[in-house]
């Protein structure tokens, strides 16, 4: 991409973006990560940083918010459930790694006209079955717009309006938890030019605990890769955010 300026008042800023472009056409930076102890996982490579790049053929990457299953996947063999929710499946992602590892799972989405804040509506998805691990990639917030729906998380107006919902959400998923039942949230933090900076991971954990669950492990924190706005040039400056946040919670009894 050239940018060219007429315009002598313009040249710097046209320079700059210039530069920025070309930045983003570079190589990938490789990190060196820290060494993980041996233990007894059965997925040695699950750790709190989780840098697989390949998405796997899950779900939709054209989905909005598509997140991989290859996350899905670990936790799934590392935690062993039987019947798993996925209560905001969007493309499916989840449902598509339960049929590949033949664990039952039970999936509806507002797009479907299954509302996941709704108790009843938990409870009708769960039916009779214990459920021991609830997956749950809800929107952050308005980053991303999902149905046409009032009902739909990120159509909620305010920050406000949201976190009362998404406190519905929680408090719902929890009473469908069997005891030692785990909920699995996928969250990132949020920015925008009129709420500033919404840290939703600190307030996913907030009233994670307040439903009267507990962390029951480390918080993993995922890359980022393929996410749209890594390949944008933006004028103002800010720290870019390259990852979000999974957070394993569990009912009563811990590992
Ligand atoms: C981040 S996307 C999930 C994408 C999914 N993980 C995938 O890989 O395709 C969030 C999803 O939550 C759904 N959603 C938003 N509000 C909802 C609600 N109240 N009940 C159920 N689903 C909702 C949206 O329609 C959207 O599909």
């Amino acid at each position: 991409m050239t940018y060219t300026a007429i315009n002598p008042f313009f040249a710097r800023r046209a320079a700059t973006l210039q530069a920025a472009a070309s930045r983003i056409t570079k190589p990938a930076i490789f990190a060196r990560l820290p060494r993980a102890p041996i233990n007894g996982s059965p997925v040695p490579h699950l750790t709190s940083l989780y840098h697989n790049s390949d998405a796997g053929e899950y779900g939709r990457r054209s989905y909005p918010g598509n997140c991989g299953g290859n996350l899905i996947k670990d936790l799934l063999l590392y935690f062993k459930p039987r019947l798993v929710l996925d209560p905001m499946t969007g493309s499916g992602t989840c449902q598509d790694v339960c049929r590949e590892l033949r664990v039952s799972c039970r999936a509806g989405d507002i797009h479907e006209g299954f509302d996941a804040t709704s108790a009843d509506a938990m409870k009708a998805l769960a039916g009779e079955g214990q459920v021991d691990f609830v997956w749950a990639h809800p929107p952050y917030w308005r980053q991303k717009l999902y149905a046409a729906d009032d009902r739909d998380l990120s159509r909620t107006g305010t920050l406000e309006a949201f976190l009362s919902r998404y406190e519905a959400f929680i408090q719902a998923a929890a009473s469908v938890l069997a005891p030692g039942g785990r909920l699995a949230i996928l969250m990132g933090d949020y920015s925008d030019r009129e709420a500033g900076f919404v840290p939703l991971v600190y307030h996913t954990k907030r009233l994670a605990f307040e439903a009267g669950l507990r962390q029951c492990c480390t918080d993993i924190i995922r890359f980022s890769h393929g996410a749209s706005s890594g390949r944008r040039v933006y004028r103002s400056s800010f720290i870019p955010g390259l990852h979000d946040v999974c957070m394993i919670f569990e009912r009563e009894r811990c590992q």
